[in-house]
């Protein structure tokens, strides 16, 4: 091989992304500490170097790490979105930069051309799932429901509550009796159901609570048996994420049914990077990952062990 004909090859092989910035929302919840550690994972597995910054649940401070990002002129940037709007005019920022971006696990209200592709469940669909469990377990009983919502203006929050409206649709025995945030962490989510829990009888008047993230409904639990009542029972509990600790919950009863979000948004992310800097492979705009319904039916006691080692 003579220089001419090397230098040739170098310039036609693929290039890989090497350097790659990651906006995190924070660590509100089980699930998302289990993401970050899996995107660390997988960012070693395939030798890319990982600028990670946590945004402490602020939107500026991933506006900032966005920039950040773009000024050292990373090869691609992760971006978990801490809510849907606003992101318009950095996300122009990193397009004139030719820097990709990938949504991971929230979508964001924002023309399609400013992001690579979204990896993220159907959020409305897991709502709509939670809303139809509850359906199917109370049958035609009369029942009061109070609503854990995630972080105002996150599209989680206003997709599961939607899918959940959905899901107990045509069923008129089920009511949404009260409705507030609890900021997806379990702090917040026992705060929020002791003020519903005093609000309605002491929870007397309570069938159901519809959280919207298995911590804040491990919270929750917590505020019902403080009230003297038997979450799982008394009050029937469904939530979303399926972390280690609600099947726990689930194998004493506590809680009823939780919806899977796989914490491995990263991997499928940095597939599709692979292929797009390899040789141009546009990914569908939506990678969607699965949302699996689980119960008191499915041995939690073993879906807890098993979950304990993969990334929570
Ligand atoms: O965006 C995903 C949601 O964010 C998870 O369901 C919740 O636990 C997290 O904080």
């Amino acid at each position: 091989w003579g220089t001419a004909a090397l230098a040739s090859l170098v310039l036609a092989a693929p290039s890989v992304a090497q350097t790659i910035g990651f906006s995190q929302i924070g660590s509100e919840s089980g699930w998302r500490a289990a993401e970050t550690t899996l995107t660390h994972q997988q960012a070693e597995e395939r030798g890319i170097d990982l600028k990670f910054a946590d945004a402490q649940q602020k939107q500026e401070n991933q506006i900032k790490a966005l920039r950040s990002f773009i000024a050292q002129g990373v090869d691609a940037i992760l971006l978990a979105p801490v809510v849907a709007t606003g992101w318009d005019a950095v996300l122009e920022e990193a397009k004139e930069a030719e820097i990709p971006v990938v949504l991971l696990d929230r979508t964001v209200d924002a023309p399609e051309d400013l992001y690579l592709t979204a990896v993220t469940s159907d959020l409305v669909h897991e709502g709509a799932v939670a809303g139809q469990w509850l359906a199917k377990a109370v049958g035609d009983e009369p029942c009061n429901v109070v609503e854990l919502q995630g972080t105002t203006g996150s599209s989680p929050a206003i997709d599961r509550k939607a899918g959940f409206e959905q899901g107990i649709a045509g069923h008129d025995n089920i009511k949404i009796i009260r409705s507030q945030t609890g900021d997806f962490t379990r702090t917040k989510g026992k705060e929020v159901m002791e003020s519903f829990l005093k609000a309605e009888d002491g929870g007397k008047n309570i069938c159901a609570l519809y959280a919207h993230n298995d911590d804040m409904a491990v919270g929750a639990i917590q505020a019902i048996k403080e009230a003297g009542l038997k979450p799982g029972d008394d009050i029937l509990v469904v939530s979303i994420d399926a972390v280690p600790d609600i099947f726990k919950s689930m194998a004493e009863g506590e809680a009823n049914a939780t919806v899977e979000l796989t914490p491995n948004m990263a991997g499928p992310a940095f597939d599709a990077l692979a292929a797009y800097m390899k040789d141009g492979t546009v990914p569908p705009k939506w990678i969607q990952t699965e949302s699996k319904l689980y119960t008191q039916e499915d041995d939690p006691m073993a879906i807890y062990e098993q979950k304990k080692g993969l990334g929570y």
